[in-house]
């Protein structure tokens, strides 16, 4: 007899949604047409001067270890673009590179939290956040929102939930699986009820190049009074559809970076070297290929939501960002009458029953909605809302 595996991996649950991924796997495998809504990543090939950015390192020699928090070529690139796309300034010390944007998350929350300190997280929320706060030893702290509210916190419902323990603010903007954002004026309004508090920002902005309706990407971070505390995170991922490459960055005061450079040193050496010569050309490029690919997504975000506008007693924001639209569904069941079965079962149905695959909305920790992604062609996205229509008509 050994010993089972550490209690901290019980802490942690492993995703929900793998149920409804093996099961789209199996049906695809019988020949059934599944249409999917469900991918979290970019429908587009990265574009070509990257991938021979990172042919070139393979063939001279850029495959060796690099400097721990990232090399200095890159996190100057990064510096610059950061300068050029959002007017913020952060020097070179003050930027750790990691293995995608999920893992300087991971590298912030494991440097700034302290077993039992609580952070507060808006839900619905990207997956993994629960989870990393607790592998890190804090509380989630969930905050409700709502469709009305375009799932965004207000000021009186941050200061509630605010206690001597709050250690750390998630904002997520651009979100995921919302697609909505914050304002300028929105993040100004939460500012004085943070600045009561000691605690840090987590500014995930993963998806800031995919704004829409000409919308300006709003930082903590450009904000004086809050730029000393936030903690900004983003990727190559969504922005130049380098998901497999696994680079992201974070940004923040050079203590705390250094802090998160340190553990990642110890954990993993250094982001992949090929990954990282590839992301000095993504952010350094004229970034024709970014905005050509937001532009497609943009179009595909109107397809969506007007198709889904027409679905009776269901409610959802008009995505401002991002690729995902999270329809609030239970209103439907009400109407007709009938129990709710709750967001996984809906999921798991509109797969049996129409061959479609959607996220439940349980798994973002809101069970009322289902993320549907218009990372999908419009003929993918006209036919799979089309089924869903039909599902809904015979609740
Ligand atoms: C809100 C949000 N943050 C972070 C990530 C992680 O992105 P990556 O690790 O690929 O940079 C994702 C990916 O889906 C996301 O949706």
């Amino acid at each position: 007899m050994i010993h089972p595996p550490a209690e901290r991996t019980n802490r942690i649950s492993s995703a929900l949604t793998l149920e409804i991924v093996a099961r789209t796997a199996a049906l695809r495998a019988d020949g059934k047409p599944v249409l999917s809504l469900s991918v979290g990543e970019p429908d587009f090939e990265t574009p070509r001067p990257i991938r021979e950015a990172g042919k070139y390192a393979i063939d001279h020699g850029i495959t060796r270890y690099t400097e721990g928090r990232g090399t200095l070529a890159l996190r100057k690139a990064i510096s610059a673009k950061i300068a050029r796309d959002q007017k913020l300034d952060y020097s070179p010390e003050q930027i750790l590179v990691s293995n995608g944007g999920k893992h300087v998350i991971t590298n912030f929350m494991l440097a700034a939290i302290n077993p039992g300190d609580e952070v507060i997280l808006p839900a619905p929320y990207f997956l993994a956040y629960p989870e990393v706060i607790k592998l890190a030893g804090g509380v989630p702290v969930i905050l409700e929102t709502d469709p009305k509210s375009r799932y965004l916190i207000s000021p009186g419902q941050l200061e509630r939930a605010i206690t001597p323990k709050t250690k750390m603010i998630v904002l997520v903007t651009p979100n995921n699986p919302s697609s909505t954002a914050y304002t300028q004026e929105e993040i100004a309004a939460l500012a004085p009820v943070i600045l009561k508090s000691k605690a840090w920002i987590l500014s995930d902005e993963v998806y800031e190049h995919l704004l829409y309706d000409g919308r300006r990407q709003a930082s903590p971070a450009h904000r004086p009074e809050l730029y000393e505390r936030t903690l900004y995170v983003s990727s190559c991922s969504k922005s130049y559809a380098m998901t497999g490459w696994r680079l992201g960055w974070g940004c923040g005061p050079k203590e705390i970076v250094a802090a998160a450079a340190k553990l990642q040193s110890q954990m993993t050496s250094s982001p992949s070297a090929i990954a990282q010569h590839a992301a000095i050309e993504a952010v350094s490029n004229d970034q024709r290929d970014r905005e050509e690919m937001r532009c497609v997504f943009e179009k595909r975000r109107d397809l969506i939501f007007s198709l889904v506008q027409r679905w009776p007693h269901v409610e959802a924001p008009k995505p401002e960002g991002a690729f995902y639209i999270f329809p609030r569904i239970d209103g439907a069941w009400r109407a007709a009458g009938k129990p709710y079965p709750g967001s996984l079962a809906v999921s798991m149905r509109l797969l049996e029953e129409e061959f479609i695959a959607t996220m439940a909305g349980v798994v973002f920790g809101d069970d009322r909605a289902i993320r549907l992604s218009f990372a999908a062609s419009e003929e993918t996205i006209t036919q799979a809302c089309s089924r869903i229509e039909r599902f809904l008509s015979k609740i």
